[in-house]
């Protein structure tokens, strides 16, 4: 616990410095919370299904919640962010909808209507508790603020970047619990937070003792391919997964084991440079894939050529190992 306690004092450091809130009073109960309805404000949005809510009071009064900003048509960083809080969700399991919500809500209102956000979710196949929230934007621009995600844009923004805090903000509204997380955080401590500490109050621990110790992450001599392999695919693929298991059916896109065989290097190569451009030139076994896959496209992660090379050379190590089994 001790070391869950300390990623938990510095995840809450980082949120009261970014929201520019008084440290005063993080944990403090329910009724007294500075945090209520005064401070939340309570604007109209409106869910994938078309839906209209109200922020404060339908949306996070006495529940415990994870809100983040996005918006369906960036192409590398959101499908990440939305693949690694899937795996999040998926490890929350039936507390989903009931203990925790998830919020999505765009900062792109005029593009991302009800009918975009509800295809977009389902394109991610995302279950029951996560909703997808769109209104005018004037009040999403005061949630940001609110929630110290807000990052004004830049003078000469170049159009079609829409720059946003990739950050997540977790918090129990009813206990005034609140932090800043980032949706790149290990899935395990992130589902921990969510479904233990934010919510002790009110049921008991999925686990005794969390901490990072026992994420399942090798942390020493992990190589280039390996970490990067961990921090920027694993969550959407496996390598050498077995078909019916876990993994594989909750994974986004196909596993990868003996791909460096199945595919032609160059054919490979390029793939992880610029997949976005080979779909829109509508590659052949790109355009398969991306039918197979949900329509879910594999975002360009803008990976150099060392990093490409760090990634081939991981997934070729993994290819004997894979086959022993
Ligand atoms: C947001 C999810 C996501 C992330 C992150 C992601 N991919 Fe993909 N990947 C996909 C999907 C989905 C496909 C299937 C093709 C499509 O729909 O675009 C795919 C296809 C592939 C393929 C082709 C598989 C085949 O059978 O030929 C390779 C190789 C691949 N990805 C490697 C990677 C590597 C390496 C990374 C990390 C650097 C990565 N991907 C990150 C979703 C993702």
């Amino acid at each position: 616990m001790r070391l869950a306690g300390k990623v938990v004092t510095r995840l809450a450091a980082l949120l009261l410095a970014a929201a520019g809130w008084s440290g005063a009073a993080l944990a403090a109960n329910s009724s007294q919370t500075p945090w209520g309805p005064d401070y939340f404000p309570n604007v109209p949005l409106v869910t994938q299904d078309g839906k209209s809510v109200r922020f404060f009071d339908d949306l996070i009064k006495g529940k415990v919640v994870a809100i983040n900003f996005v918006f369906t048509s960036c192409s590398a960083s959101c499908p990440m962010e939305t693949a690694r809080l899937r795996q999040v969700q998926q490890l929350l399991g039936d507390r989903m909808g009931k203990d925790v919500f998830f919020y999505s809500i765009s900062i792109d209102p005029e593009n991302d209507t009800p009918a975009v956000l509800k295809q977009y979710a389902a394109r991610f196949d995302l279950g029951p508790g996560w909703t997808f929230l769109t209104g005018r934007r004037q009040d999403i621009d005061l949630l940001r603020q609110r929630l110290g995600l807000y990052m004004p844009a830049l003078p000469a923004r170049t159009a079609g970047t829409n720059d946003h805090d990739l950050s997540l903000v977790v918090g129990n509204q009813g206990t005034g619990r609140w932090m800043k997380a980032s949706p790149f955080e290990n899935p395990e401590v992130l589902a921990t937070q969510l479904g233990s500490w934010l919510h002790n109050w009110k049921v008991a621990s999925v686990r005794a003792d969390p901490s990072y110790a026992e994420a399942p992450v090798r942390l020493p001599q992990q190589s280039r391919g390996e970490e990067l392999f961990r921090t920027r695919c694993a969550s959407c693929h496996t390598v050498g997964a077995p078909a019916n298991s876990l993994a594989a059916l909750r994974a986004i896109g196909p596993d990868l084991a003996g791909v460096t065989r199945s595919r032609d290097r160059l054919w490979l190569l390029r793939w992880l440079r610029e997949p976005d451009v080979m779909l829109a030139e509508k590659d052949p076994i790109a355009t398969a894939l991306y039918q197979k896959y949900n329509k879910v496209t594999m975002p360009n992660l803008r990976l150099g050529v060392g990093d490409i090379a760090a990634l081939v050379t991981f997934l070729e190590e993994q290819d004997p190992a894979v086959a022993r089994k």
